[in-house]
């Protein structure tokens, strides 16, 4: 049966693939047919989700990559080419935070944060771009965050908080100037997933208490549940649709 949501024959690249978010898009990435180049630092994790998606009949290409280091990045994507012969669809999901409001947050975090989560971004998308502007084709998801659009009376997140954003933004920007080419560009925003990242402070019981009390859903996402969001921008079925950030954030940003 064939399905709007197909990627197969596709070739995606996913950022940040040595765990959480990350990892659980290339597994559903490849369930949808997608061959897969997975990038992170940690390659021995790479390695080990490689196997899975393997086994899956997929192929996949693990890459240790630095996405705040534009060489490194260079070379990743020619790596990939060389042994894809195309890129179809770019997930920028790499990123980390730090907590912390600007009068205490050190200048060394506030560069760690948007260096990663911003200019990780740049380097990704503008090596990635060049090979699908000149095939006139090219679907790019962003992770934003709720943080992109919303503040915290509570949890002082800035630097993140400037870092999301900037890739709100970044992504209307893309898009309304790639679109000629042929090139979606959209974001995914969610509000809290249990990862690495959020495991040890937001999955405290006190403040996951007072999460659930402010969102309508009740509780948080499930590993999952990001995957129709992400999926859909990276595939055909969203081919009229460029420049959106979509929240999957259990209502979050309506009230
Ligand atoms: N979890 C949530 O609730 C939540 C909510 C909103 C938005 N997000 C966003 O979702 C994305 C994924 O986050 P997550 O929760 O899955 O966090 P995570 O489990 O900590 O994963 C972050 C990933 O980014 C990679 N990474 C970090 N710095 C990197 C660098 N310099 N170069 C290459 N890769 C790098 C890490 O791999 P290595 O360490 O191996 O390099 C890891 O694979 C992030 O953009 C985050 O801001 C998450």
């Amino acid at each position: 049966m064939s399905s709007l949501f197909d990627l197969t024959g596709k070739v995606a690249i996913i950022t940040g693939a040595s765990s959480g978010i990350g990892t659980q898009l290339a597994r559903a990435f490849a369930r949808e047919g997608a061959d897969v180049a997975i990038l992170a630092r940690r390659y021995e994790k790479l390695e080990e989700l490689s196997k899975e998606i393997e086994a899956m009949g997929r192929k996949v290409l693990p890459v240790k990559c630095d996405v705040t280091n534009e060489e490194n990045v260079k070379t990743a994507v020619k790596e990939i080419i060389d042994h894809f012969g195309k890129i179809d669809i770019l997930v920028n999901n790499a990123g980390v935070a730090a907590e912390g409001a600007v009068d205490s947050i050190t200048e060394e975090e506030w560069d760690k944060v948007y260096n990663t989560n911003v200019k990780g971004v740049f380097f990704m998308t503008k090596h990635v771009a060049k090979v699908m502007i000149e095939r006139k084709y090219g679907k790019i998801v962003n992770l934003a965050s709720i943080y992109g659009i919303t503040g915290s009376k509570t949890s002082p997140v800035h630097a993140y908080q400037a870092s999301k954003g900037a890739i709100v933004n970044l992504t209307r920007g893309l898009a309304a100037y790639w679109g000629k080419f042929g090139i979606t560009v959209n974001a995914v925003g969610p509000s809290l997933f249990e990862t690495e990242m959020t495991k040890d402070g937001l999955f405290e019981e006190q403040n996951l208490r007072m999460y659930n009390a402010l969102v309508p859903l009740g509780r948080p996402g499930k590993p999952g549940e990001l995957d129709g969001a992400v999926i859909y921008f990276a595939s055909d079925a969203s081919s009229y649709t460029t420049g959106q950030t979509l929240f999957v954030d259990g209502g979050w940003t309506s009230v």
